[in-house]
């Protein structure tokens, strides 16, 4: 049996289940794989607040820097979250030959390429599962069982606050603002929401996904992220109606593989998708990710996307992981990096260009209900070189509302389509426009 000894930097929601856990599993641990995972100390920021975990209050310090340099320390934990001091923590950490484990999607997003060829070069291993997905073991799948695989697409619902709003959206039949009071009364939104609901928070975790699934440099700067706020209750109904359900999602492509820089997209959006896809199925704030690869086919990993426990649970395989590759002396895993001796640091990726990219589409406009509006309309579209596939029209007096989903089209034409639309005197008003996933129908 080995002794490793663990220094927590934080224990807000994540740190204190993760102490609970090494607390309550610290004999069977022992027991299935040899390792003693001792608790060297605690940082947070005010040692005096009173805390969900009955841990020995001496372990407690509101001095990191101190806990990192502490040369006993084997393992970081870090979960404190955010870049600084989180950040430097982690530099300091490698730096010291010290191992990481980390749940800090934001810094991870913005670093993570730096931060795996500095640990790479250090010969230690820097872990972070539980920086997406929570619970979900996809960092894992995807750096490991999927290293050979050739991946396409990797897709998800990676924020349970804005899958919880739509999901009671179009369950309960209520607006968005309803939807958000209900999510922030059951704890599952802040107080400010804007870093779920504009989809940041997905963002950071696309990043993260498209760099390990393309093995590439992806930067959170990189990617074009929409939130969920201008989804009406009516454009919920409406895809109802025509079979599909709304979620945000993030989406990451491989547009082309290239000689040493995949060219990729990433990005954020509220999408149509149809009731038969797998990830329509996922409701209230759960989390899952779809993967598509050339021989693999696809999978889908379903799970608790984020709370405390679950996101703890992440983190403790992890540090448990990196317990018992100190003990054994293993070479560090760099999931982000080629695994090429000589190249310790992940390519740039290239970035597509939005305009570039096909999708089908979603739009719904209010008309002037009367003679040759339609053609017009339809006149436009064609003009633009998008074809369309379904259109219903509903009476309302004196004005129609028609609702389009298109074949799949470049989204520069779209945005011209859109422009041309505008200026038409017919068109009163464009509402809800929506991408459409996962149709094979709108090919
Ligand atoms: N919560 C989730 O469901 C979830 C899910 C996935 C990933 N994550 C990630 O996990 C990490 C932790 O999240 P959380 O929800 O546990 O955050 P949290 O509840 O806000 O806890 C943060 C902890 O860091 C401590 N801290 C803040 N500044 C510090 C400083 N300068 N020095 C020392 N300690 C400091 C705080 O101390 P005090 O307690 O004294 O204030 C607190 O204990 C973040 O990176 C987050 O993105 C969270």
């Amino acid at each position: 049996m080995g002794k490793i000894r663990c220094a927590i930097l934080g224990c807000g929601n994540v740190g204190s289940a993760l102490v609970s856990q090494l607390a309550e599993g610290h004999d069977d641990i022992v027991k299935r794989t040899g390792v003693d995972i001792e608790i060297a100390g605690i940082a947070v920021k005010d040692v005096a607040k009173h805390r969900n975990t009955d841990v020995d209050r001496t372990l407690f310090t509101d001095d990191p820097f101190a806990l990192v340099d502490d040369n006993s320390v084997d393992i970081v934990v870090e979960l404190i979250g955010g870049m600084d001091p989180a950040s430097r923590l982690i530099d300091m950490a490698i730096g010291k030959g010290k191992s990481v484990v980390s749940a800090n999607k934001e810094l991870l997003a913005r670093r993570g390429s730096d931060l795996l060829s500095a640990a790479a070069s250090a010969g230690v291993d820097l872990f972070y599962e539980a920086a997406v997905g929570g619970a979900i073991p996809v960092v894992r799948l995807l750096s490991e069982s999927l290293a050979a695989e050739r991946l396409y697409r990797v897709s998800g619902i990676v924020n349970g606050t804005t899958n919880f709003v739509l999901s009671s959206m179009s369950e309960e039949g209520i607006d968005y603002n309803e939807a958000l009071e209900e999510a922030q009364r059951l704890g599952l939104a802040e107080s400010d929401p804007s870093a779920d609901v504009d989809g940041y928070d997905a963002a950071a975790k696309a990043a993260i996904l498209a760099g390990i699934s393309y093995r590439c440099d992806v930067r959170l700067d990189d990617v074009a992220h929409e939130g969920i706020t201008k989804v009406r209750a009516e454009d919920v109904q409406y895809a109802r109606q025509l079979g599909y359900v709304i979620k945000l999602l993030a989406v990451t492509e491989l547009s082309r593989q290239g000689d040493t820089v995949p060219q990729v997209s990433v990005r954020v959006y509220p999408a149509m998708v149809p009731v038969s896809h797998p990830l329509a199925s996922v409701r209230g704030a759960y989390n899952a990710v779809f993967i598509e690869g050339e021989r693999c086919g696809e999978i889908m990993l379903y799970g608790q996307g984020a709370g405390g426990a679950p996101t703890a649970s992440a983190v403790m395989g992890r540090s448990v992981d990196a317990a018992i590759k100190r003990l054994a002396g293993h070479r560090p895993y760099a999931s982000m990096i080629p695994a090429r001796e000589s190249v310790l640091r992940a390519p740039r990726a290239r970035v597509s260009p939005p305009s570039d990219l096909r999708c089908a589409w979603y739009i719904n406009m209010d008309v002037r209900d009367k003679p040759g509006v339609l053609a017009a309309v339809a006149k436009v579209f064609g003009d633009n070189e998008v074809s369309i596939r379904s259109m219903e029209q509903v009476g309302m007096g004196g004005e129609a509302r028609l609702v389009f989903v298109t074949h799949e089209a470049r989204e520069g034409d779209i945005d011209q389509t859109l422009e041309e639309l505008n200026g038409l005197g017919a068109v009163e008003n464009i509402g809800g426009i929506l991408r459409v996933f996962g149709d094979n129908r709108v090919r």
